[in-house]
């Protein structure tokens, strides 16, 4: 019994080192890391079934009565990467003292190049090789210090949508790189991803997503200051029944509790109202991929362009609200797929081959691969504002509303 957990573990080991060995190589290549991106392509990227597997062997740590092996097999695995001839780069991150000092993240994550190091100090600021600013903060309203040295690159980081940032002309021609959620930044940084499952996973089987769902609409919001998305939510529940649930409604859901609660709602409900408060290209944000995606619900889409949705979500798993005329020929369409769990059930297809990835992790690989990277091009923003802002957002559709 004993030895064959254990040659199970080898086994488990033994690929992993293997396919580690060629992610080390892609990321020295320099490659993105690859997720969905709106092809349909094999499951054959190595990179893909890595992940999977540092998967399997976590799951597997906590579930034999083998742990302390594994987890001493895994340590092992991951030192052998470890030691990286580059010299470190120092990464000052603005403004979030809480945040872990020192190379410990790189490790953790696996990256494939590693020689990077985190401080807050605002001290060591102008000696870094990067001054990152707004990293899940706000911008500041002035760069912190004057940029030392043109080696220094400086990066912004920006979480939301494009609306009143004043101040972001204080760093034109000083800003390298951007990281946002937007296909045009210097690193994307997306709310959530799609990856491909390796071949095994592949073959289950999709169960009745429809199965003991009795509600229809949800929509998980105590913020209530988007007026078009509140109009067009209120016309929606004249036709087809929905519940808001948040703060100011009748079912309420505090914070502490959001995942029991996203798990009762994935229980419940069909459709999950997955409207952004803004009309924003490329914007969509952890109420599409989490509260839709990971919990189940047939995402009702409104605040990217259908293309940029189109892009980014496996095909046919999704309903894109300015497709219909109004609320009322909407409600129509749900109804229909409220009465057929087959129709309703072809929206959860692409589950046989995709899975979303929902957490909301910084690219810190990829900062530090950057950091490494000789022979980059010089590159600033001269107009940052102008960047972030031109023809990025559009106004609420209220033609869906029969007003102009
Ligand atoms: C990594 O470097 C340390 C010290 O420089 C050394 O003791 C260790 O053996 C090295 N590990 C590997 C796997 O090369
Ligand atoms: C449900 O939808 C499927 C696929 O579109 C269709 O073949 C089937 O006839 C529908 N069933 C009913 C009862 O309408
Ligand atoms: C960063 O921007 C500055 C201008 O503020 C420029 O002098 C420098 O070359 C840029 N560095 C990189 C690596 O692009």
């Amino acid at each position: 019994m004993k030895e064959k957990r254990l040659l199970y573990v080898l086994v488990l080991i033994v690929s992993v080192i293997g396919l580690s060995n060629i992610y080390v190589m892609l990321g020295l290549l320099g490659c993105k890391p690859t997720y969905y991106s709106g092809e349909p392509r094999h499951t054959t990227d190595t990179r893909m079934k890595v992940d999977i597997n540092m998967r399997d062997l976590t799951v597997k740590k906590t579930e034999t009565p083998a742990q302390g092996e594994t987890a001493i097999l895994r340590e092992k695995v991951f030192n052998t990467f470890k030691n990286d001839s580059r010299s470190s780069k120092l990464i000052y991150v603005h403004g979030r003292h809480l945040l872990k000092q020192g190379d410990d993240i790189f490790h953790k994550l696996h990256c494939p190049i590693r020689s990077c190091s985190v401080t807050t100090q605002v001290d060591q600021g102008p000696g870094a090789d990067l001054v990152l600013l707004g990293f899940f903060s706000v911008v500041p309203k002035n760069p912190p210090f004057p940029r030392k040295s043109r080696d220094q690159i400086w990066a912004i980081q920006i979480l939301e949508a494009p609306s009143h940032e004043p101040y972001f002309d204080n760093y034109n021609g000083l800003v390298n790189w951007t990281m946002t959620y937007r296909s045009d930044s210097t690193i994307q940084f997306p709310y959530f991803k799609f990856k491909y499952y390796a071949e095994p996973e592949m073959r289950q089987k999709v169960p009745n997503f429809a199965a003991g769902k009795s509600k229809k609409v949800a929509w998980l919001t105590s913020n209530l200051n988007a007026k078009f998305r509140n109009k067009y939510f209120k016309e929606l529940s004249k036709y087809i029944q929905t519940d808001r649930i948040g703060r100011k409604s009748v079912i309420e859901c505090p914070y502490e509790d959001m995942y029991d609660c996203l798990d009762k709602l994935k229980r419940n409900y069909k459709f999950y109202f997955a409207a952004e408060n803004l009309f924003c290209n490329e914007y969509m944000t952890e109420k599409v991929g989490r509260n839709s995606y990971k919990y189940e619900m047939i995402p009702i889409l409104l605040g990217a362009r259908k293309e940029d949705y189109e892009k980014r979500l496996p095909p046919n798993s999704y309903i894109f609200a300015e497709d219909f005329k109004s609320p009322e020929h909407l409600a129509e369409y749900l109804h229909k797929l409220d009465k057929n769990d087959t129709m309703y059930n072809e929206y959860f297809n692409y589950r046989k081959t995709i899975f979303v990835e929902e957490e909301f992790s910084p690219p810190w690989c990829e900062i530090c691969r950057r950091l490494h990277e000789e022979d980059a091009k010089p590159f600033w923003y001269d107009d940052i504002k102008g960047w972030w802002r031109k023809d990025a957002c559009r106004s609420a559709p209220y033609h869906l509303l029969g007003k102009s």
